[in-house]
This record gives C-alpha cells, sequence and structure tokens, in this order.
C-alpha cells in the first residue's frame, strides 16, 4: 500500500512561519514521523512539496493508478483552488485534507473551504499531530476498503 503525502505552499517554512500558529516543527521532523509509523505498519510514503498550483495538480493525477490513498495539506490553495479540488475528484481515490491550524477559529477566508467536500474526511486544529491522525485513519479506510473487496468476491465465487 502507498501513501501519498502532498503539501502545499509555505509549508516548506514551517519551524520558521508564524510559529505561534503552525509551532516550531519542521516539515522534514513531520515527514521522519510519518516516514517510521509507515515503516512501522508496512505501508510506503511518498512526500511531495510545492508552492505551485499546477504542479499540486500534477502529483495528484500522477497518484492515479500509483497510490492508494492521498493526505494533503493543500495550505492557501485549500480556500481558493477548484483546480485543487478537481484533480482529487478525478483521481477517485481516498484523500484526507490535514490543517495543522484550526481553520475554522481563524479568518473569515479560511472558512472557506474548496477541498473538504471531495476529500473522504478533514483533520483540522490538532497541530503536526494530525499528519499521524491522518495515518492512522488512511490504514483504518484501507483495512476497510480491503474487508469490504474480500466479501464481494467471496459473495460472487459463490453464485
Ligand atoms: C494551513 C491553514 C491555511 O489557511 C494556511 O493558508 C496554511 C496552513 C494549516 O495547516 O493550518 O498555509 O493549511
Amino acid at each position: 500500500m502507498k501513501i501519498a503525502v502532498i503539501q502545499g505552499p509555505n509549508l516548506n517554512m514551517l519551524g520558521i512561519r508564524e510559529q505561534q500558529i503552525y509551532g516550531p516543527m519542521k516539515l522534514e521532523q513531520i515527514h521522519t514521523q510519518m516516514k517510521e509509523f509507515a515503516e512501522q505498519n508496512g505501508v510506503e510514503v511518498e512526500f511531495f512539496q510545492s508552492n505551485l498550483e499546477g504542479e499540486i495538480v500534477d502529483r495528484i493525477q500522477e497518484c492515479y493508478g500509483d497510490a492508494d490513498g492521498i493526505i494533503i495539506n493543500a495550505a492557501a490553495y485549500t480556500h481558493t483552488s477548484i483546480a485543487i479540488r478537481d484533480a482529487i475528484s478525478a483521481v477517485n481515490m481516498p484523500c484526507i485534507e490535514v490543517h495543522i491550524s484550526n481553520i475554522n477559529r481563524r479568518e473569515d477566508f479560511r472558512k472557506e473551504n474548496m477541498l473538504a467536500p471531495v476529500c473522504t474526511s478533514s483533520i483540522v486544529g490538532f497541530g503536526p499531530f494530525g499528519y499521524h491522525m491522518a495515518m492512522i485513519g488512511m490504514l483504518q479506510i484501507m483495512t476497510e476498503m480491503k474487508a469490504a473487496k474480500e466479501a464481494q468476491q467471496a459473495a460472487s465465487a459463490q453464485q
């Protein structure tokens, strides 16, 4: 099983940018923890960060037929990007969005969320721990999908 982790603009500045909101942890540290958890659970994980909307769309499209699930923090594009929303819809696979801060308790423009309606789930406001929660959630989704597929196969074998 492969999980693609996609990080949007300015998340490469974690540990430097607005520490009172995002905390002191750097993106590399978050990714190291996610990789450790993935290895412990026999899962492959790939990381990508871009400040460019089109590159994020390209990366989501590449997941089609290659990854089993996506964990995405589209950062500021969450609030504006129909293109990223359409890409998530297009690949039609489990997608969990993460926000380090609680976007619902901040400026009004952050309450607008283009992506949530096409994501399987949203995790907001838990700090970097939200990425760990997303990994656990993705494993659960995969387990349930596998069980459903096996049940379906068993049912059609009986017919
Ligand atoms: C963010 C929230 C966004 O509103 C903001 O533009 C970010 C980070 C978060 O993780 O809390 O860059 O996605």
